[in-house]
Formats: structure tokens, C-alpha cells, sequence
């Protein structure tokens, strides 16, 4: 492991090889089943801090509430872009400067991934990327990856249809980073014409060895495909190349689950705005809410590797 100290910062999923992945998936494991008294004393007497200079809920409960679980405490912003002194012109390396002397470590979701990427090395506390922009948002990446492997028990030669909003989708860039580094996976791309991948990061993940092929049809995405990864169009980032009507086309409803195999699995980040019908819930192969969980013991997973320290 080596991810203990000041210099480890989670920014962007290129920093996680295969095996601390795996040591990140068992220690959630143990983490979800060890005695809760002995998950209460892990993170005992430290304090994390959570700067959310963009709107979220659902990922900053789950930081938070994976650190109480650990036993420790919390400090936080929320809105800290009108809030905090950013809004006086403070940059951001001296926002960890200062929040670094206070917390044991800062989860931040930031709206500019290369601003947190050049700002981090100027704390003195790990800083843990909850989100940044349209970059990358690793901690997503892991929760899925963690979800893929416990409900198909492997991540190596899977076949996936991606679909929804490709190019802001923070989580589509970082999954897709992380599943290039197992063999064998074939990705389906299936999103309206505007909201493709970026075209470097097309090519990144090419010369890393995932196949990547473009899909017009949701049927042609989703056909025999071990896992379904739906997104919702990022409205809020797009500037009207997308019309609302037309975002209909990429909904997953249960007619399409016939074409799914027993074995397959539908993930979303969430938060969903219509692009999975709520008929689909009842069906086991809808895992969404089981990635929720996972989320929780995976974020625990991540700090309590961090500070927490070698697990028994
Ligand atoms: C995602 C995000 O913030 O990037 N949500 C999340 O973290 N669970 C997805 C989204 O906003 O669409």
C-alpha cells in the first residue's frame, strides 16, 4: 500500500494500479462485515473536512457519513464557492494550506480539475477528489468497479454499453479510465451526437487497450452486454446542444430488459432524471441502489487506507 502520508492525494483514477484496487475492494469488504465497535475506533480522534464547491448530496453524505462510521469527525463547507473566501479571491492552494491545518485530510468536489490538480500539492493533508468539473471523479470509479466485481465477480473481459452524456459525465471519464487497466473489456458507446467523448480521452483509452465502438440504437448497446452504465445529460453544463424531447430516446425501460442477460447488471451514479424508468427497480439486475451501499464502504475503504492504517 501506499497510500499513508502526506504525499497521497486521490485526484484522478490514473493513480490506482489493479492491485490497490483489489485492497481497496477486500478492505471495503472487511470493513462492511469486521465488529462495528472495532470500525468505530479506525479513524478515532482525526478529522476530515468536506469542501463542496459544487452542489452535491448524495456524495457528501456518503463521505461523511463512512467517516462517523470510522469513529471520526467532520468539518465542513457546503456551497463553499459563495460561502468561503474563494469568493474573496483566496486561491485554492491556500484554501488547503489553511483547511489543512485543521483536518487530517480534505474531500473537496471542485468545478476545475485542473485547478485542484495544481493546487493539491500545496497541502499538507491528503486531498480526496469528489467530483471536479467534467474531469474526473475517482471515487465513483471505485464504487463502480467495487459494484461490477461483487454482483459478477470479476472486472477482466467484461462487455459494457455506456450510454447518456459521455463527454461531461465525470464518472463515465473515470470508469472508463479504471477499466482500462483490466483485459478484455469492450466498451458500447451509445449518446446523443453532441455528447461524445472527449476525442483525447477517446484515444487514451484506446492505446490503453479498452475497444471502444459506437452505437446508434439503445437496443444494439444493451444486447447481451454484461453491465449497463446509464447517465443522465448534464443540462446544467451544456449550452442547449440538446434538446430535453430528445434525451428520451436514451431511457431504459422494462421492455428492454428482455434483451439483458440473466447475469447482467444496470449501475447509475444517480442522481437519475428519468432516464431509468421506475418499473425497472424490482428487477435483480437493476444494482443502482446496491451501488449506493457500496459507495459507503468503499469511500470508508479509501480513508481508512489513508489514515486509518494496515487493517488486521
Ligand atoms: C454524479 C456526479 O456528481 O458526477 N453524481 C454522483 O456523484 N453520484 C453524477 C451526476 O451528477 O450526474
Amino acid at each position: 500500500m501506499t497510500m499513508r502520508g502526506r504525499g497521497f492525494h486521490a485526484l484522478t483514477v490514473n493513480q490506482f494500479d489493479v492491485p490497490l484496487v483489489r485492497e481497496l475492494m477486500e478492505r471495503a469488504e472487511w470493513l462492511r462485515t469486521a465488529d462495528r465497535e472495532e470500525v468505530r475506533t479506525r479513524l478515532q480522534g482525526r478529522i476530515v473536512a468536506t469542501l463542496f464547491y459544487e452542489p452535491s448530496t448524495r456524495t457528501r453524505l456518503s463521505f461523511e457519513s463512512a467517516v462517523l462510521r470510522l469513529g471520526g469527525s467532520v468539518v465542513g463547507a457546503e456551497n463553499a464557492r459563495e460561502s468561503s473566501s474563494s469568493k474573496k479571491g483566496e486561491t485554492l492552494e491556500d484554501v488547503f494550506r489553511v483547511v489543512g491545518c485543521y483536518a487530517d485530510a480534505i474531500v473537496i468536489r471542485h468545478h476545475d480539475q485542473e485547478e485542484l490538480d495544481r493546487a493539491a500539492p500545496f497541502s499538507p493533508v491528503p486531498i480526496v477528489n469528489a467530483g471536479a468539473g467534467s474531469g474526473e471523479h475517482p471515487t465513483q470509479a471505485l464504487l463502480d468497479v467495487y459494484t461490477i466485481w461483487r454482483e459478477l465477480g470479476r472486472l477482466e473481459h467484461l462487455t459494457l454499453a455506456v450510454m447518456g452524456d459521455l463527454k461531461y459525465g465525470r464518472t463515465v471519464h473515470s470508469l472508463l479510465r479504471l477499466l482500462a487497466k483490466f483485459p478484455g473489456v469492450r466498451v458500447r458507446l451509445f449518446h446523443p451526437a453532441p455528447l461524445g467523448l472527449p476525442g483525447d480521452l477517446a484515444r487514451e483509452l484506446e492505446a490503453s487497450g479498452l475497444r471502444l465502438e459506437r452505437v446508434e440504437r439503445l437496443e444494439d448497446a444493451i444486447r447481451g452486454v454484461d453491465v449497463v452504465y446509464q447517465t443522465r445529460i448534464q443540462f446544467e453544463r451544456l449550452a442547449g446542444e440538446v434538446d430535453p424531447q430528445a434525451a428520451r430516446l436514451y431511457a431504459i425501460t422494462a421492455s428492454h430488459l428482455v434483451l439483458l442477460p440473466d447475469h447482467a447488471r444496470i449501475l447509475h451514479p444517480l442522481p437519475r432524471v428519468g432516464e431509468i424508468a421506475p418499473e425497472v427497480d424490482d428487477d435483480v439486475r437493476a444494482a443502482y441502489f446496491r451501488q449506493v451501499e457500496n459507495g459507503l464502504y468503499m469511500r470508508m475503504a479509501l480513508l481508512d487506507a489513508m489514515l486509518g492504517g494496515e487493517r488486521p
